[in-house]
């Protein structure tokens, strides 16, 4: 199977990043990834749309039974998890804010984390497991 980069910038800046000009560790998984495949996400606060997930959104029902929006948030989770899961390689730009990741991050994490994708709903064993 073809590998599989996951590369995910979150600077909060543009021009001025640092993390964002990492470009050797670029190249070098460039390389290692020719002939494969890459998905690119840039959580920058002005440019990507992920919403920092509350109760309303995430809900504890079955698919079947969500609201309108918690339906839009599942579905968003089934594509992060799946580019996690199909992931050779994550690439992750992680600059530090204040003492913490971006906000960003978080949320994606917190996207990251549902009963029934990532997590084993009997035995709540994370399902994400052999990502590198
Ligand atoms: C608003 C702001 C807050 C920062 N807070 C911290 C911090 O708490 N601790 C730290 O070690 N560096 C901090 N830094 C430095 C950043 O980690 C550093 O500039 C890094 O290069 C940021 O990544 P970027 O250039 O890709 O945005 C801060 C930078 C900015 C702009």
């Amino acid at each position: 199977m073809a590998s599989h980069l996951l590369h995910i910038d979150s600077s909060i800046q543009a021009r001025r990043s640092i993390s964002r000009r990492s470009a050797p560790r670029r190249r070098r998984l460039a390389r290692r990834h020719q002939g494969g495949t890459v998905t690119y996400r840039d959580w920058a606060p002005i440019r990507c749309r992920i919403s920092m997930p509350t109760a309303d959104s995430l809900g504890w029902s079955a698919p079947a039974e969500h609201t309108p929006a918690q339906a839009t948030s599942w579905a968003l989770t089934e594509q992060l998890v799946d580019e996690v899961k199909r992931a050779d390689t994550i690439l992750l730009g992680l600059p530090v804010y204040k003492l913490r990741r971006a906000s960003t991050v978080k949320a994606w994490v917190d996207h990251l984390g549902r009963s029934g994708l990532s997590l084993d709903p009997a035995t709540r064993e994370g399902l994400l497991g052999g990502a590198t």
